[in-house]
């Protein structure tokens, strides 16, 4: 019998750390794109799994900062590049290898682990849950009129692809801050998305960056796209797809989409991985116009480090309450922690184990998708999620965790 070992990557190992997260992908990578995925493999927070000399498993952590309603952030360990070869699967590797990641994380005083998943039914054994959720949506350029004229004060600059690189990461840097639920990108990260390999171009071409410009040297924001064509006999019908815009005021916001609904050429404009709260369905004339066609997880959440995680946030609203969390994955497995927000101005905010008498009782996956207000209690409780021990303790946890707007990551890592 075979017994799995689990240590982090040598330098030397990166290359077949590609080949292992590739073959487990279903990828078959160009000289090229080995040479970027190997670029993005940092071996200090690795954990890869061996079957004696051969590496049958991959999985790296990512040192990233959350941002938290409030805003505040939040130092999580993302995870990422988690692989088993399809010849070595379920027999407890990636257990191994997510239990290793947690006790590194736990080390390095990083009280939550974030992740963008693979498939929907993987992590929540773990204890993770889908804390912010995207949807895919499109808008029919013919009835995309605006409800009142853009008055655009900037400009918008095309970029070429030396200048994306350039100007892009400082204006997401600054941007992400505003959207509780975004994550930091690397240089590593941004030298891979502009990269833009082919299997993560829906179909469609290469990447146009345009910049939102206030003033000289000060950008805003940016829309990201490319198009798609489909020939239909002698004619065709073009998509613009958005990869994605950012904004950082509700003007900007504005005028970028007014943008991409004006691009001639164009019939149908859709956006993958846009937020739950798009305002983009206000400022039509027609809300119909724009048509919801999947919504889906985006981030997903585990706590390791409940007490400081729920200090860091801030809350909607002053009050109380004592939780029950049952964790399957890490010891102990229930814990009862209180909760108390005080009415001051600056936080006030205080979480610990309590022994005090549990009015609410969820599992650790349930809480992370609470956590930035994505989901509220009143709907986990309607799943079974939640059990209510003490009446009206939903409403008052809603009313606490609630955020002003959705909470949205639209990162890949
Ligand atoms: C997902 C993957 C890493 C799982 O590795 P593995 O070593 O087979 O997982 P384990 O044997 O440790 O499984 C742990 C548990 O997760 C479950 N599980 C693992 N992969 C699952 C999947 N794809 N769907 C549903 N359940 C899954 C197992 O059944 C097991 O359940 P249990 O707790 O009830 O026993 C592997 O299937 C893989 O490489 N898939 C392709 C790449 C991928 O999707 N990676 C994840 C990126 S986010």
């Amino acid at each position: 019998m075979s017994t799995i070992t689990v240590r982090p990557l040598r330098e030397e190992e990166i290359p077949a750390a590609v080949e292992v997260s590739c073959a487990a992908f279903g990828e078959r990578p160009t000289q090229e794109e080995r040479e970027i995925y190997q670029h993005s493999f940092d071996v200090e927070r690795s954990l890869c799994a061996f079957d004696a000399d051969t590496m049958v498993g991959t999985s790296l952590a990512l040192s990233l900062e959350l941002t938290l309603p409030g805003p505040g952030v939040l130092p999580v360990g993302g995870l990422t590049w988690v692989a088993v070869l399809p010849t070595q699967r379920r027999r407890g590797i990636l257990r191994q290898l997510v239990a290793g990641q947690f006790e590194d994380m736990v080390r390095r005083g990083e009280p939550a682990s974030a992740l963008i998943a693979s498939e929907g039914n993987i992590y929540s054994r773990f204890g993770y849950g889908p804390a912010t959720s995207a949807v895919s949506f499109s808008v029919e350029r013919a009835q995309a009129a605006f409800i009142r004229p853009v008055r655009a004060e900037g400009r918008i600059v095309l970029l070429t692809d030396e200048e994306a690189a350039a100007e892009l990461p400082a204006i997401y840097e600054r941007i992400r801050r505003l959207q509780p639920g975004r994550v930091t990108r690397s240089d590593r990260w941004w030298t891979e998305y502009l990269f833009d390999p082919q299997e993560q171009r829906e179909g469609g071409g290469g990447m146009f960056h345009a910049k939102y410009a206030t003033s000289p040297g000060v950008a805003d924001g940016y829309v990201t796209y490319r198009f798609k064509e489909e020939t239909l006999g002698w004619t065709s019908r073009t998509t613009l797809l958005v990869v994605e815009l950012l904004a950082a005021d509700p003007g900007v916001y504005s005028a970028l989409w007014d943008y991409v609904l004006n691009t001639d050429l164009v019939h149908t404009v859709s956006f993958s991985r846009g937020r739950v709260d798009e305002p983009l369905r206000w400022l039509l004339a027609d809300p119909r116009a724009l048509t919801v066609s999947a919504m889906g997880d985006d981030l997903w959440i585990r706590l390791l480090d409940i007490p400081r995680a729920l200090h860091a946030r801030t809350y909607g609203a002053a009050g109380d309450i004592v939780f029950e969390v049952d964790d399957t994955f890490l010891a102990p497995n229930r814990t009862t922690f209180a909760l108390r927000v005080g009415q001051a101005e600056i936080p006030d905010i205080e979480c610990a184990v309590t022994t005090a008498r549990a009015e609410l009782a969820l599992g650790t996956s349930s809480l992370a998708a609470a956590y930035l207000g994505g989901v509220s209690f009143a709907t986990l409780a309607a799943a079974g999620l939640v059990r209510e021990l003490r009446q009206g303790s939903v409403g008052r946890a809603d009313a606490m965790f609630s955020a002003a707007t959705a909470p949205y990551c639209g990162t890949i890592f």
